[in-house]
């Protein structure tokens, strides 16, 4: 098999978004020795600015179109709501031909707790995007957990359980699967076919918010038997 990406690789990263999320992904990405710019509406964002000052050398921040042409990978890490104006800003220049790692889910949230989809069961975020960025290769996962979990499965049930790619492009799926093995620790990655299996995923969150509320943890995920 064809190994893209070494585990001691480093790539200069794009995160999109300033959040729990961008923030745990790109400090996590510094870690491993990755160059990271942090993108956002503004470029003076204060979140990004003490991200980047915090997280040392190899961490810079700017807009989200500063960030989407630094990055070789590019992680849309914006709130669902938000996803499609935040790209379009980050520019289909920028994107074009790069792997983006979708990990928004399309959640609103403006009626309150618990959040609705604002997709319906025939479409998804993932494909929004991808029909908006042809040319980038939109490949949807981490969606289904925790951030925390995201960058660290094995705080977990020691990291036995699953993690599901969606995606139309092959290379672009085998490119992030061995981001989830060798970066962030994923053992089992499950390839669930083109972009339209992100409906499954992101309409997940639907148990997920339950979960979360029944287990009174946001540490937890699926592990599939047959
Ligand atoms: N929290 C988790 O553990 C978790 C787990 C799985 C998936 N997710 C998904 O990951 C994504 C990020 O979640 P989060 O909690 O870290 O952050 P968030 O609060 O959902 O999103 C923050 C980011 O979205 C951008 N944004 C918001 N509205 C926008 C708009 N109208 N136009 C352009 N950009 C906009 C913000 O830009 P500025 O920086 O300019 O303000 C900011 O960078 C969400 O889609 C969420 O559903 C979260």
């Amino acid at each position: 098999m064809l190994i893209f990406v070494k585990r001691r690789t480093t790539m200069k990263i794009g995160v999109l978004g300033t959040g729990m999320v961008g923030e745990t992904i790109a400090t996590k990405l510094v870690a491993l020795g990755h160059d990271v710019k942090m993108g956002a509406r503004d470029a003076g964002n204060d979140k990004a600015k003490a991200w980047a000052e915090k997280a040392g050398q190899k961490a810079s921040n700017g807009t989200f179109a500063d960030a989407a042409a630094f990055g070789e990978i590019v992680f849309n890490c914006t709130a669902g709501t938000g996803s499609l104006e935040a790209l379009k800003s980050a520019g289909e220049d920028n994107l074009r031909g790069k792997v983006l790692i979708d990990v928004a889910n399309p959640l609103d949230f403006s009626k309150g707790m618990p959040p609705t989809l604002f997709t319906d069961s025939n479409d998804s975020l993932g494909e929004r995007i991808q029909r908006a960025f042809p040319e980038t290769k939109v490949v949807k996962t981490l969606n289904t957990v925790n951030c925390h979990v995201m960058v660290d499965p094995a705080r977990v049930a020691g990291g036995d359980h699953d993690m599901f790619v969606s995606g139309n492009d092959a290379g672009a799926k085998g490119k992030v699967t061995e981001i989830l093995r060798g970066w962030f620790g994923w053992k089992n990655v499950v390839d669930l076919g083109d972009i339209t299996t992100a409906r499954g995923t992101e309409s997940y969150l639907m148990l997920w918010i339950r979960l979360w509320g029944a287990l009174k943890t946001a540490d937890f995920n699926l592990k599939l038997v047959k």
